[in-house]
Order: C-alpha cells, then sequence, then structure tokens
C-alpha cells in the first residue's frame, strides 16, 4: 500500500477552488481524476479529465470506474462541484431548484455511492464535501435559501456519514469557506463581498487548499466542518 501511488477524484475540478485542489493533489504526488461539465483532457499525464454532469449518475459512475481502471483506486473524494443561485426565496423558480438539487445533492449522492463501495473494497478512504459558511451563520440582506437547503445537507450527511463508516476505515469531512475569489464572482462584486467577513476580505483559493490538505492528513479527524470564512461562522460583526 505504502509504494502505491495515491488517487484523487476532484469534481468541478475545471476552475476555480475544484482547478486549485487538483493541482494541490498533483504536488502532492497523487494521480487525479477531474470532472466537470466542460473540462478539457489535460497534458499532464496524472490528471483524467471525465466529462460531464455529476449529477447524472453515468457520469458519476464512469469519473470513479476511470480511478480504478487507470490508477488502480479511489483514496479521496473531494464532492466540490456546485451551483450558487441568490435569490429571495419566493422568486426561485422550479428550475432553479431542479438545477440546484441536481448538481449540489445528485452530484454529492451518486458519485459518493460509487466511491465508498470502491473505498470499502480497499478498506481505506476520504471523502470531502465543499459546503459554505452560510449554513450556520445566513447573512441579513443576502437571500440563499437554494444554497443553505442544499449545502446544509451536504453538512449533515457528512456527520452522518463519518459515523456509518467510521469503522471501516472511511474519514468523511466539510470545509465550509466563506465567500472566496474564484470565477464564482464577478470582479464588480468583490468591494461588497468583502465586507461580508470580519477580517474585510475576500478568501482566496490557496486558503481552501490549505484546509483540503490538513483534512487529507489529520488521520484522527472524521466527521468535521472546518470553517474556511474569515470569522463569518464566529458571530455578527
Ligand atoms: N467561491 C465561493 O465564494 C464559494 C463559497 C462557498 C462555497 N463554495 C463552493 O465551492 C465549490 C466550488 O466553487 P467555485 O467558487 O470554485 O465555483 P466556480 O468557479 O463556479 O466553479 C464551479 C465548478 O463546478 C463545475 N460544475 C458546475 N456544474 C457542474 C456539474 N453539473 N457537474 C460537474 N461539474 C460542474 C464547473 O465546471 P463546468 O462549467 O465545466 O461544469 C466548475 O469547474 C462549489 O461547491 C461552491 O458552492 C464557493
Amino acid at each position: 500500500m505504502s509504494n502505491e501511488q495515491k488517487v484523487a477524484v476532484v469534481t468541478g475540478a475545471s476552475q476555480g477552488i475544484g482547478a486549485g485542489i487538483v493541482q494541490a493533489y498533483r504536488d502532492q504526488g497523487y494521480a487525479v481524476v477531474a470532472n466537470s461539465r466542460n473540462i478539457q483532457p489535460s497534458s499532464d499525464a496524472g490528471v483524467i479529465a471525465v466529462p460531464g454532469n455529476v449529477g447524472d449518475r453515468a457520469v458519476a459512475e464512469q469519473v470513479i470506474k476511470t480511478a480504478v481502471e487507470r490508477f488502480g483506486r479511489v483514496n479521496t473524494l473531494i464532492n466540490n462541484a456546485g451551483i450558487f443561485i441568490g435569490k429571495p426565496f419566493t422568486d426561485y423558480t422550479v428550475e432553479d431548484f431542479n438545477n440546484v438539487i441536481n448538481v449540489n445533492v445528485a452530484g454529492f449522492f451518486h458519485v459518493t455511492q460509487f466511491a465508498i463501495a470502491q473505498m470499502l473494497k480497499q478498506g481505506h478512504g476520504h471523502i470531502v464535501q465543499i459546503t459554505t459558511a452560510l449554513v450556520d451563520q445566513p447573512i441579513a440582506g443576502v437571500p440563499t435559501g437554494l444554497a443553505t437547503l442544499t449545502k446544509g445537507g451536504l453538512d449533515a450527511v457528512t456527520r452522518g456519514l463519518a459515523i456509518e463508516y467510521a469503522k471501516s476505515g472511511i474519514r468523511v469531512n466539510a470545509i465550509a469557506p466563506g465567500i472566496i475569489r474564484t470565477p464564482m464572482h464577478a470582479p464588480e462584486t468583490h468591494d461588497f463581498l468583502k465586507g461580508l467577513h470580519p477580517v474585510g476580505r475576500l478568501g482566496e483559493v490557496s486558503e481552501i487548499v490549505d484546509a483540503v490538505l490538513y483534512l487529507e492528513h489529520a488521520g484522527f479527524v472524521t466527521g468535521e466542518t472546518l470553517n474556511v470564512d474569515g470569522g463569518q461562522h464566529a458571530g455578527r460583526w
């Protein structure tokens, strides 16, 4: 086992936080299977791209199958794919609801089922969800009902699966970011968004990556949600 190359699967890997996580695992010597709808083949032989909507069960199955067929195992799954639609609750359309459920919830469910089945065969594994600080600390004037509905579920199931699989050698954790400088947020919104953090600035992708790597190496940590949010979870400011 110790001489085998480790393998990470990252969803939502084409840009932003996901792309940063892919690079971090490559820097640690892992092989990576990278998924997003429009992800392009990599020039790096250690990164295999599997394009498609991770909310589609067949795509999720292909993602995990590719990791096993090409690299032999799945050490870590990072459930990073996610979309955000911020609106007053009564303005959400059924299409908004279906889209957010598809990516944030179905996109977690299918790929995590296939990953855990593989991890049970191996006797070890690690799964991390990228949630949001809004789960525990909604912000007045920033309506985010579909984000808290879906990411709140991921936060809860993180602890549920951590307990369910604790004796099977599978750790399950989450990271709850504040607002991170990625293509998700147009530059003209940054000044407003900075003010939504006690520390008065946006987070950087590298700061989420640091948390992912901490959890990766933290063998005694499971069922944890790590807040990486410039103090948002701590209270009012
Ligand atoms: N940035 C923030 O402030 C922030 C804060 C809290 C939580 N988060 C969470 O962090 C995660 C990453 O956010 P980000 O800011 O890096 O977002 P981003 O820049 O918008 O990137 C989202 C990624 O997800 C992929 N994606 C979207 N729909 C997908 C689908 N159906 N199947 C597979 N991949 C899909 C996108 O690629 P394609 O277009 O190619 O599919 C892209 O690679 C998300 O879960 C988000 O909710 C972000």
